[in-house]
């Protein structure tokens, strides 16, 4: 059960890293404008500063394999974690088996049925990333998309793991972990709703205020 974190922004990551209960960072175009940064400068920021991470996903943008394959190029030598992610089409595929071979990690994204998640796997896609919460936006569930891929592969004992993105709140992160994610990758402001209950708030208060009086000296 991993945890990434979804977001270009270095000071978030940092943060974040520093708790001890970040795996990995999932990064693509959107984020990296909203953050003013290109993803190759984010990922060397983030191998650079967070040594332990077990994976950076980089994404390439382009219409054929072989453009695919040399924008790879420039993200790899940062490290063994990078991983290059790949949308979900022929050329995205052909391009994921080619890595695969080689031993590099991939993530196949913009995944929305479970028959994209069969054709990933076959490419040897080390994560595929169903959106969760874009299935949703557009009517169909994203979290019984999630379940539906987790008994396929799990049936066809596929080593592939489940990525689950365009999370959206804590709720679809507890549910994607009990229908079978491998991984969620959380942007920041959900990672760190994951730790709030309004009883943990009360029952500290409780024994804040109990402890400050059991510990007053006695009369
Ligand atoms: C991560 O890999 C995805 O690119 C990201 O989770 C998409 O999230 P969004 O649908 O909220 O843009």
């Amino acid at each position: 059960m991993k945890l990434f974190l979804d977001t270009a922004d270095f000071s978030e990551i940092q943060k974040a890293y520093l708790t001890g209960l970040i795996d990995g960072v999932t990064t693509n175009p959107t984020l990296g404008l909203k953050a003013g940064k290109t993803l190759y400068g984010i990922a060397g920021d983030i191998l650079q500063a967070c040594p332990t991470i077990e994976s950076v996903s980089c994404e390439v943008v382009a219409d054929t394999a072989a453009e695919m394959l040399d924008q790879a190029q420039t993200f790899l030598p940062l490290g063994e974690a990078v991983t290059i992610k790949v949308p979900c089409t022929i050329e995205g595929l052909k391009a994921c088996r080619f890595l695969a071979e080689d031993g590099i990690k991939t993530n196949v994204t913009l995944v929305f049925s479970v028959a994209q998640a069969i054709l990933a796997a076959k490419a040897g896609a080390t994560y595929i990333s169903p959106f969760v919460g874009r299935c949703n936006d557009n009517s169909f569930s994203g979290v019984e998309l999630v379940r539906a891929i987790a008994n396929t592969y799990a049936t066809q004992r596929v080593s592939t793991q489940i990525l689950a993105a365009s999370l959206r709140d804590v709720h679809h992160v507890s549910r994607c972990f009990a229908y079978g994610a491998d991984v969620c990758t959380l942007p920041p402001k959900v990672f760190w709703k994951m730790y709030e209950h309004v009883l943990t708030d009360q029952g500290l208060a409780q024994f804040e205020n109990d402890w400050a009086t059991a510990n007053q000296p006695f009369k």
